[in-house]
């Protein structure tokens, strides 16, 4: 699966919008649950930042790289990592640090933020939807504007949701 993975980040790279043929020629399967094709598509947005209707997902801030980003798109994966595990990297010449957002991650930094214990499904999608839409930590912070904003459907976020909570550690 990482394997598959780091492929598909590096055919990114060569082939910058050419990802978005290639998932969209990926034919799903009719046999999986709603919740398991949630998680697809959720790890499609999270590798592509192309939504379910073929549209790319519009955000607003993210790092300023003087203009060098243009014409070029910012994905989840770009930032938070293949594996959601998040670190510390170089992106054009600018050092990203971007934290792990696996669902046990997402619940252990709440549990940070709010000052309380790690609870099993401590962290819900209206959390995620105040993070990823609204730039606010669940404690009332806003987030470090490295984090775009990103203006998603409910549906979407819902998916790239459902996604993450596949990712154990
Ligand atoms: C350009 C880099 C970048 C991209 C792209 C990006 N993020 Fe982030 N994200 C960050 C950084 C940096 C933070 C930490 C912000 C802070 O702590 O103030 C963050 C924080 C978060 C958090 C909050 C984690 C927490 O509990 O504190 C969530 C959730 C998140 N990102 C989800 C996403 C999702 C989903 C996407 C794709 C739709 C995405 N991010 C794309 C850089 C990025």
């Amino acid at each position: 699966m990482i394997k598959k993975i780091y492929s598909l980040m590096l055919l990114f790279l060569a082939t910058g919008l050419g990802i978005s043929a290639c998932f969209s020629a990926r034919s799903p399967s009719s046999q999986a649950t709603s919740a398991q094709s949630d998680a697809a598509n959720g790890e499609e947005i999270y590798f592509s930042g192309i939504d379910q209707s073929g549209n790319r997902i519009r955000y607003t801030g993210g790092p300023n790289f003087g203009g060098m980003m243009m014409g070029s798109y910012l994905t989840c994966a770009a930032c938070h990592g293949p594996d959601a595990h998040g670190g510390v990297h170089v992106m054009h010449m600018q050092v990203m640090d971007a934290p792990p957002i696996y669902y046990d991650a997402l619940i252990a930094m709440k549990a940070e933020d709010t000052g309380t214990t790690p609870q099993p499904g401590g962290y819900s999608l209206q959390d995620f939807r105040m993070e990823v839409v609204d730039g606010k930590d669940v404690g009332g912070e806003t987030l470090d504007t490295d984090m775009p904003r990103w203006q998603m459907s409910d549906k979407d976020l819902e998916a790239i949701f459902a996604f993450l909570k596949t990712i154990t550690e």
